[in-house]
């Protein structure tokens, strides 16, 4: 599927594909679509807060931490170093794919990422009811704990898990060090059953543990391109995102330098994805949230309910100065908009062109979460047609061409492709 024009640069083997919104931008389905192109696609962050799903003929898979390439015969897959990644919940998606006839072997996981262990679940719960009012609304994974622990070298990672007194020996001073914040957990781990639990999944995992620099350097030195696949958005990026109602990890492009092992000019090409809309999950400010009627039909006709929890997911606008922000921390090359076949029957689709505070002065994208931003919506004609059907950019209606057109001036990206439905062909070109 030659989405990106230009050739390939065969001296920069890595393309980045990332999640320009609040996340679930439809990253699984493109870069399902993508990796034909690619020998490996190797996923740079985050965890199995990460829901990707991918829709080929009669085949439904919610991926959680194995890379969206898997159904693509031939490549191989990495869980990067910069993720951090549950053993029960990779045990299960390993299972849930032999089920399906996919060769496991082709997935590897590199050696420094990090253990997400249950206990990391109960501290995340912990954190978020202590936060009360104020509550982010994550995925209760565990990924924040994970991702302390590691920054503050109490993480295991999977190369600890090949040394099993080693695993016992951590697991105890993490439970140590962690005991006074189990205060009122009604789950407080039990040292022995964490030390089983792990060494019995351990077996079924330390097959697939790699050196993952040694492994990336060595498919690079075949000749084969990467795709590194980002998880969440540039918007929930702990550093740049609308903080502190973010992830835990660097979910923009430059995460895949830190979350691979590898150096910026490896990396050729960047996608970003985005919604022909916008969606957000959770707490936290969104400015181009529509909280009447439109919004609950785009939750409605866009089926907007989380892939990892179930939540309604909050819908919106596109919002172009998000977008253009967005560009600029990801260096993006081109755009895929997915989804525009949701838009199809509504009378008027908006997009937000500028943010004002209340006193009509303009404001910029660091105004994100301020009580008094507004927000400037410019209104286009929409389209009656269905379009799932429409393989051409070209053949789309006018409408929806008309919003692609603003989309790329407005995001100063242009639009390579626009996805017209879940299923993998729903694709306009
Ligand atoms: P990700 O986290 O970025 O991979 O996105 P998710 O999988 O969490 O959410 C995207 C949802 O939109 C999934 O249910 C997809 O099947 C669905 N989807 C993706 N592209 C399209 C599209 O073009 N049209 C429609 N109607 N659904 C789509
Ligand atoms: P994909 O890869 C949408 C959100 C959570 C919460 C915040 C912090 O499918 O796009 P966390 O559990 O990471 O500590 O939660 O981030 N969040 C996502 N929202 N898609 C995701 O992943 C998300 N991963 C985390 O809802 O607001
Ligand atoms: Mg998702």
């Amino acid at each position: 599927m030659r989405i990106f024009p230009a050739p390939p640069d065969a001296r920069r083997p890595v393309d980045v594909c990332v999640g320009i919104q609040w996340g679930d931008e439809g990253k699984g389905r493109v870069v399902d679509l993508l990796a034909r192109e690619y020998g490996v696609i190797a996923r740079f962050g985050g965890g199995d807060n990460a829901g990707h799903s991918i829709e080929v003929g009669a085949t439904k898979l919610a991926l959680h931490v194995v890379p969206s390439g898997v159904l693509v015969d031939g490549t191989k897959l990495l869980i990067g170093a910069g993720t951090v990644a549950s053993l029960r919940g990779l045990a299960n998606e390993l299972d849930m794919l032999e089920k399906l006839g996919v060769d496991t072997s082709r997935i590897a996981i590199a050696s420094r990422a990090h253990v997400v262990f249950p206990y990391h679940a109960t501290l995340d719960r912990l954190a978020e009811k202590a936060r009360g009012g104020a509550a982010i609304g994550t995925t209760g994974r565990g990924i924040g704990p994970a991702y302390v622990d590691r920054a503050a070298r109490n993480g295991i990672t999977f190369g600890d898990l090949a040394k099993p007194e080693a695993v016992a020996d951590k697991v105890r001073q993490a439970l140590i060090a962690r005991a006074p914040l189990f205060a009122g957990a009604d789950d407080v781990p039990r040292e022995e059953d964490v030390v089983g639990e792990t060494l019995a999944l351990a077996k079924r995992i330390v097959p697939h543990v790699v050196d993952g620099v040694a492994w990336l350097q060595a498919a690079i030195a075949r000749g084969e391109r990467i795709l590194a696949e980002g998880a969440q958005g540039t918007m929930l990026d702990v550093t740049f995102g609308t903080y502190p109602y973010v992830t835990s990890s660097h979910t923009v492009a430059g995460g895949a330098c830190t979350g691979l092992g590898i150096g910026p000019t490896a990396v050729g090409r960047v996608l970003g994805v985005a919604k022909a809309y916008c969606t957000r999950v959770g707490g936290g400010p969104f400015p181009s949230e529509l909280l009447d009627e439109t919004g609950e039909r785009l939750r409605e006709r866009g089926r907007e309910f989380g892939v990892t929890t179930g939540r309604p997911r909050r819908c919106g606008w596109y919002d172009a100065v998000a977008a253009r922000y967005a560009a600029q921390l990801n260096g993006l090359d081109g755009l895929f908009i997915t989804k525009l076949d949701v838009l199809a029957g509504f009378e008027r689709v908006g997009i937000v062109t500028g943010y004002r505070r209340a006193d009509g002065s303009p404001a910029g994208i660091e105004a994100v979460g301020e009580p008094d931003l507004r927000v400037e919506i410019e209104e286009l004609p929409g389209w009656a047609d269905d379009i799932r059907g429409v393989r051409k950019i070209v053949d789309l209606p006018h409408a929806a061409r008309t919003l692609l057109d603003r989309i790329a001036a407005l995001t100063g990206v242009p639009v390579l492709a626009a996805s017209v439905g879940p299923e993998r062909s729903a694709l306009a070109l």
